[in-house]
């Protein structure tokens, strides 16, 4: 057994010397409490580790013994609806444990060990298992919860039970005298195996239709949310959470205020799942960190959550991982930096920053799991990011930016007029926008990529617009730019706008937010011809199509939206001229 002693100790951070033989990440227990802390660098047999626990009253000389195991997670049933800190022990037990305030060096296991799971095998004895296949299913609420070899392990079946196990009983043996339970851990910090990434060409719908029709993610793509205090992310990573089209979520709150926890702890499990009207959190893993958490454990966190995401992507599933905010993990970063006195880079955040947080969202992506079957998983990973002052120009955002497909950039200004999401459609940006155009075509429409670029065009001629108008006032605009400032405002707030509270448009299906563009754009289309047969942009204006167009959000049937492209059509087409 690897053991030495505390030689240092600066905050989060501690050195122990003699520690001979560790590795890094290797997880240490450090002082007669055992706090739980995993190295992360070695001098000579000087080890650095930084502790998931508060290190007040820690002494020089105190023990730190190695488990030589590096900071790992259980995966196997029980994981849905658990709430755990960055390093996953499970929050409610703990509270249970000490009261509200969770003691130190008090732990529990990630995964329940008393509670019994009805395992339905679906191997035999004699087949040959490789990594990855499928040996039985597990019902958790109303999730297939598929239990598979872990990766590296294969053999012939000589043993299979049916019924009912803890997570650590045996369910299956194999002839090379493997012995697998239904669960199995994995180390955080090193990416699961799969057999292949694949393209992203399937969009990723969130019923947002800023996201879905401006500005889309794809299954197992990467966006950010960057924004100010206030703009929305929040809002937003929880709206992802409940409509986009994924089996898992995996959500992991980094609290900005320091009585956080007990919001999450209280009002996520209070989210309903608005498709199936179950609670959300029967398909939601959540990991919580708030500000008066060590900061160790809040690094450790997206390790955590994404290691967790693989797993349920390895069964064939696709997973929404939603960070709010990587902010406060940069900063856990670049506190223990700054304990370990390296060079700091930019705003003092480590030079690693940038290859850390590529590292991280690399692990996204949709895949072809391990395993027999050909298996498709995806990992969509969404990070906010709060900038101090709602600068973008700070690291986080701008190394997060370097490595997402999709920016959706929070608007302070447009927030405090409550257009919300308030994303800024000038500055946001997704590069999926090819790779899913075919899906487009086939499942929506083929004009759906050019009704896009159109209303872009559109909205970027705004902007010169306004500027004009600042100046010298609408008057002196001609009637064609008058036209487009019509159909700008249709489409910010007729389209772009979309409460996440309202019980008629929290949710857009896809095509009926295609054919709310298009009956926008159908507008601008007819009052441009009209204008050309010579009626004036006035006569148009006095139709009452705004407010058919107004209401289109709370149709409730996708005809009633389609019925409005003939309706504006024949309304504008049938004005005359007048002499
Ligand atoms: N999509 C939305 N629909 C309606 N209101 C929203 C939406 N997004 C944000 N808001 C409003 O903005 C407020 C702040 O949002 P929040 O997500 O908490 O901000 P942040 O996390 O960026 O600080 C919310 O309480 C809500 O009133
Ligand atoms: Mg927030």
């Amino acid at each position: 057994m690897i053991s030495g002693t505390i030689s240092r100790i600066s905050g989060p951070v501690i050195m122990a010397k003699g520690m001979k033989g560790s590795k890094m990440y290797d997880v240490v227990k450090v002082g007669a409490e055992a706090l739980r802390g995993e190295i992360i660098r070695l001098e000579g047999d000087e080890a650095v580790i930084q502790v998931y626990e508060d290190t007040t009253g820690l002494t020089l000389g105190e023990a730190v013994e190695n488990t030589e195991t590096p900071l790992s997670v259980e995966l196997g049933p029980g994981l849905l609806a658990s709430i755990y800190d960055g390093v996953q022990r499970p929050l409610p037990v703990l509270l249970k444990l000490s009261g509200d305030f969770i003691g130190r060096g008090i732990t529990a296991p990630g995964l329940d060990r008393s509670k019994k799971w009805a395992f339905a095998p679906s191997v035999k004895n004699g087949d040959t298992l490789g990594h990855g296949d499928v040996i039985g299913t597990v019902k958790e609420f109303q999730f297939e919860h598929r239990v598979l070899v872990p990766p590296k392990v294969s053999g012939k079946v000589t043993e299979i039970r049916a019924g009912s196990f803890t997570v650590e009983e045996i369910v299956c043996v194999l002839d090379n005298k493997i012995r697998l339970p239904m669960m199995q851990s994995w180390p955080v910090r090193i990416p699961r195996p799969h057999i292949k990434k694949l393209d992203p060409l399937l969009p990723l719908i969130t019923g947002q239709r800023v996201f879905d029709c401006m500005f889309p993610v794809t299954k197992g793509g990467t966006a950010m949310i960057p924004g100010g205090f206030g703009t929305g992310k929040t809002v937003s990573e929880q709206t992802l959470a409940k409509w986009s089209d994924t089996q898992i979520v995996v959500y992991i709150g980094c609290g900005e205020r320091g009585n956080e926890m007990t919001d999450v702890l209280e009002e996520f499990p209070e989210l309903v799942d608005p498709r199936t009207k179950l609670p959300l959190i029967e398909r939601t893993i959540l990991i919580a960190n708030t500000s008066n958490m060590p900061v160790a454990a809040r690094e450790a966190s997206i390790y955590t959550g994404i290691t967790i995401a693989e797993y349920f992507r390895d069964m064939g599933y696709d997973v929404a991982l939603l960070a709010d905010s990587t902010s406060r993990w940069g900063e856990a970063l670049r506190e223990v930096s700054g304990r370990l006195e390296e060079m700091p880079g930019e705003e003092g955040y480590p030079a690693y920053l940038a290859t850390r947080l590529s590292a991280f969202y690399e692990r996204a992506g949709r895949v072809i799991c391990l395993g027999a079957g050909e298996r498709n998983g995806s990992i969509t990973v969404v990070g906010a990011v709060s900038p101090p002052g709602g600068d973008f120009s700070e690291p986080i955002t701008q190394n997060t930016l370097r490595v997402v497909g999709t920016f959706w950039a929070l608007d302070t200004n447009l927030a405090y007029r409550r257009h919300f999401p308030s994303v800024n459609w000038i500055k946001s940006y997704s590069l999926y926008l090819d790779c899913i155009s075919e899906w487009y075509d086939k499942n929506i429409a083929r004009d759906w990529r050019e009704l896009r670029e159109k209303a872009m065009y559109l909205l970027q001629k705004e902007v010169e617009l306004q500027e004009i108008v600042q100046l010298v006032g609408p008057d002196a605009l001609p009637d064609s730019e008058k036209a487009i400032l019509d159909v700008t405002r249709m489409i910010r707030e007729d389209f772009l706008q979309q409460s996440a509270y309202s019980d008629t448009d929290s949710f857009c299906p896809i095509e009926k937010q295609y054919l709310m563009l298009k009956v926008i754009m159908t507008y601008y289309e007819q009052a441009n011809l009209a204008m050309n047969r010579g009626v004036s942009l006035r006569q148009v204006q006095v139709l009452p199509l705004k407010a058919t167009i107004g209401r289109m959000k709370d149709a409730g049937e996708v005809d009633e939206v389609r019925k409005m492209i003939d309706e504006v059509t024949s309304a504008i087409a049938r004005l005359e001229v007048e002499r």
